[in-house]
């Protein structure tokens, strides 16, 4: 079977990719490479089963909407995935996000595609009443960010009922693993590079968020996706997925100085923001509520948050020591 990712050359794309791959599947990569983590044709080889168009699927190119006719599913992870980039520069989200999801629609409804796999957020919940959080909670985003993904997830949904895609919409955790460039734990390790002594963390640390490791999210995406193969045309699933704990940011801050050896660093905190979050759009707890997918694929989480943290900040400085 052949595939498309879009996104693929990003973080969580790559795995995605590197396990479809694996699997047997042909897989076509479309990526701006905007902030991409690996090149491509270097690292999985552009010949044979996989295929890289580089394109913006903001405006994409005719070579680019015509890859989406070979193709039987569609993996849609392409995004800019900065919350904090929302507030500054909402238009960003609005085109990568939004206008970028409605390109990949239309070339997959044009395209006949059977189905669109979609990388959502828990950033849709906005300020959670419920924690666990299950996902008939109301849609209530606080960034733009979440916003351009819950207006991805209803114009998916609409197209599941007009066109008869098979829609299967993720909605991800903070997913942490190797490869990582962004997020708090590759911004500790680059701040406290910079400055081995005093660690700026933004927020009063007391933020308490869920994390899944790469492997586990990607095992949860194909087994979710292996369900929506055998569904009916025009089906909808949808599903959180993350872990069963949390962690509060001032313990991620100990356990990357810790990976990176640094015993008596100065945590400084920013509580510039009311709330005691680390910037506006930014959301004090996280949790998922996962039992609908653990019920529905038997897929469990085998690392928890605290080490999830720890393997990525390892491999993250690991890469980042021998680059130096
Ligand atoms: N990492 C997380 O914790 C997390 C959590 C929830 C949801 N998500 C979502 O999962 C997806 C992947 O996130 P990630 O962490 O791998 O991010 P990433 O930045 O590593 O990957 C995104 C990829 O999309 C590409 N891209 C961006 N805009 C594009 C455009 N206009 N045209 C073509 N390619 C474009 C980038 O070059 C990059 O390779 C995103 O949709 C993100 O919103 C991520």
């Amino acid at each position: 079977m052949r595939v498309l990712v879009t996104g693929g050359a990003g973080f969580i794309g790559s795995h995605l990719v590197d396990r479809l791959l694996s699997e047997g599947y042909s897989v076509v990569v479309i990526d701006n490479l905007s902030s991409s983590v690996v090149d491509p044709c270097s690292f999985w080889g552009c010949s044979g089963t996989l295929k890289f168009i580089k394109c913006d699927l903001v405006s994409p190119s005719i070579e680019c909407v015509s890859a989406f006719r070979d193709v039987s599913f569609v993996f849609h992870f392409a995004a800019n995935p900065e919350v904090r980039v929302s507030y500054t520069d909402p238009m960003i989200h609005f085109e990568n996000n939004m206008v970028a999801t409605m390109n990949v629609l239309e070339a997959s409804r044009k395209s006949m595609v059977e189905g669109i796999v979609f990388a959502s957020s828990s950033t849709v919940y906005g300020v959670a009443e419920r924690i666990p959080t299950p996902e008939d909670h109301p849609l209530e985003p606080i960034s733009v960010y979440g916003a351009m993904k819950a207006s991805g997830e209803i114009t998916i949904k609409t197209y599941s009922r007009l066109y008869k895609l098979k829609s299967l919409i993720l909605r991800y955790a903070n997913i942490v693993g190797p490869r990582l460039r962004h997020g708090v734990i590759w911004d500790f390790i680059n701040k406290l590079t910079n400055n081995p002594s005093v660690l700026e963390i933004l927020g009063d640390g007391l933020q308490r968020k869920s994390y899944l490791y790469i492997d586990d999210a990607v095992e949860a995406t194909l087994r979710a996706y292996n369900l929506l193969l055998s569904d009916e045309p025009g089906s909808i699933r949808v599903y959180n997925i993350g872990n069963t704990d949390w962690i509060y940011v001032k313990d991620i801050a100990r356990i990357v100085a810790d990976v990176m050896g640094l015993g008596s660093v100065e945590f400084k905190y920013i509580t510039a923001i009311p709330g005691g979050v680390g910037w506006p759009g930014d959301v004090k707890y996280m949790l998922l509520d996962i039992s609908r997918i653990v019920n529905d694929t038997e897929w469990r989480p085998r690392y928890n948050s605290y080490e999830c943290i720890e393997k990525t900040a390892k491999a993250i400085y690991r890469v980042a020591a021998q680059s130096s």
